[in-house]
């Protein structure tokens, strides 16, 4: 098991919260003491180390972590690159980045064949954004509670006011209609024929891991196909086998007009997040390829990454692994969870390694994460919703992990549980 390095800064607990409290953002600082004062600086596997020797099961990471930290297959494909090529011209032609593009389009749904890598999932939803401008799909319409990242376009999508306001004004011509229901997007389409572009997830996972009714994307493909409408499919946080499957495309067989893909594209080491859209939605773009472009945009140390993740994903059988794994867990998960909570648990939820626990009211989601991260278990919560606690493990766990991390839910239950009456109201 590695711990810090020597080259690790060494740093005290109280000089690091200072450095935060100084430097970066109070609140963030405040945050991590809330979660222990931990300061972590090596990770491996599920597992993540920090300065006082501890070790906690990574099971949160905002969704990145599918093949865990610094897999072999990524770490020697980004070593490598590391030590011939980082960073490349931009002027002539470089193969680690047409390689990753040919490797994700290899394995995203037919028909989609063109890609622009970005260095965040935010960043993909800006350049969906920008194809459906450039095919003049001007109306924009996602689902409520629905989370595409904060840069201004992707911010305006998502559909939370906490995160919109201060930001005001948004992008115009945006919609945002309830999530799973078929017959409210068809309503707003029907208005607007040959000029919106509708992004929504496989599964809602910033809004609670909110899954649709089955064949909801099915009914969104053949809705944007009547009304010609461009369809956008975020699959930042669910594709690459988060969800048992490589895309929660591949659950419904659809095809959308463009995928986005980020979180796990990195192979937990490098960041980086793509668009992969069809020919025809990439018309523009091909035509020019100055009009959307970043400094970083393909970095062949990224594409060292995204390639190296690829193949880790094939070569481990993570996808199915995340799919046997994650209904073992959601089952185990469902009955501790019962067991400790009663009714104050709403439901246990999920699809593949994306689970969520919800809370009939506010309180226990947030208790529960900071008693979980004392046991030494690593969750989050999700962004659009306070109710509910999010795990998303890596696919990689051991028997005896998922054992350390089932015990350690059940201690946390068992500490947090009595501190709330089973008739909890929002
Ligand atoms: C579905 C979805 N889209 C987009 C994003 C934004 O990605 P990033 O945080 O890398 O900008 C996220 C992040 O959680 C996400 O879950």
């Amino acid at each position: 098991m590695n711990t810090a390095s020597a080259d690790t800064p060494a740093i005290s607990r109280s000089e690091l919260g200072q450095l935060y409290r100084s430097r970066l953002n109070k609140g963030r600082a405040t945050l991590g003491e809330m979660f222990g004062g931990h300061i972590e600086v090596a990770s491996q596997g599920a597992w993540v180390m920090t300065t006082n020797g501890r070790r906690f099961l990574n099971c949160g990471g905002y969704g990145v972590f599918l093949m865990g930290a610094r897999h072999p297959i990524v770490m020697r494909a980004v070593t490598q690159q590391l030590h011939s090529h980082p960073v490349a011209t931009r002027i002539f032609l470089e193969p680690q980045l047409a390689l990753a593009a040919d490797a994700l389009v290899s394995i995203a749904p037919p028909g989609l064949e063109r890609v622009h890598f970005t260095g965040s999932g935010a960043e993909a939803v800006e350049t969906a954004i920008k194809i459906a401008r450039t095919l003049g799909r001007r109306r924009l319409i996602s689902a409520i509670s629905g989370y595409h990242g904060k840069t201004m376009g992707a911010l305006s999508l998502t559909a939370n006011r906490v995160f919109q306001d201060p930001f005001r004004p948004l992008l115009p011509e945006i919609t945002h209609v309830p999530y799973g229901d078929a017959g409210a997007l068809e309503s707003v389409l029907a208005i607007v024929p040959g000029e919106a572009c509708v992004i929504v997830e496989p599964v809602q996972g910033e809004a609670g891991v909110i899954v649709p009714p089955e064949g909801y994307l099915r009914v969104v493909e053949s809705l944007c196909r009547t009304y010609d409408a461009l369809f956008v499919l975020d699959e930042v946080q669910t594709g690459l086998g988060r969800l048992g499957s490589w895309w929660g495309a591949s659950r419904e067989s659809v095809t959308p007009d463009v995928l986005l893909v980020g979180k796990a594209l990195s192979g937990g080491v490098v960041p980086v997040a793509a668009a992969v859209a069809t020919q025809r939605a990439f018309a523009a773009f091909d035509r020019d390829p100055y009009i959307h472009t970043s400094t970083f945009s393909g970095t062949p140390l990224a594409m060292a990454a995204a390639r190296g993740a690829i193949h880790a994903i094939q070569e481990d059988n993570l996808i199915t692994r995340a799919q046997v794994l994650g209904m073992e867990l959601l089952n185990q998960i469902s009955s501790i969870m019962h067991s400790h909570f009663g009714t104050a648990v709403r439901e246990v939820r999920g699809v593949g390694l994306l689970i969520g626990i919800e809370f009939a009211g506010p309180g226990p989601a947030g208790d529960l994460l900071i008693e979980l991260a004392n046991q030494g278990v690593i969750a989050n919560h999700s962004l659009n919703s306070h109710l509910t606690m999010r795990l998303t493990p890596p696919a990689i766990l051991s028997p005896s992990e998922v054992d350390y991390l089932l015990s350690a839910l059940d201690r946390a239950a068992a500490a947090t549980a009595g501190r709330y009456t089973c008739d909890l109201k929002e």
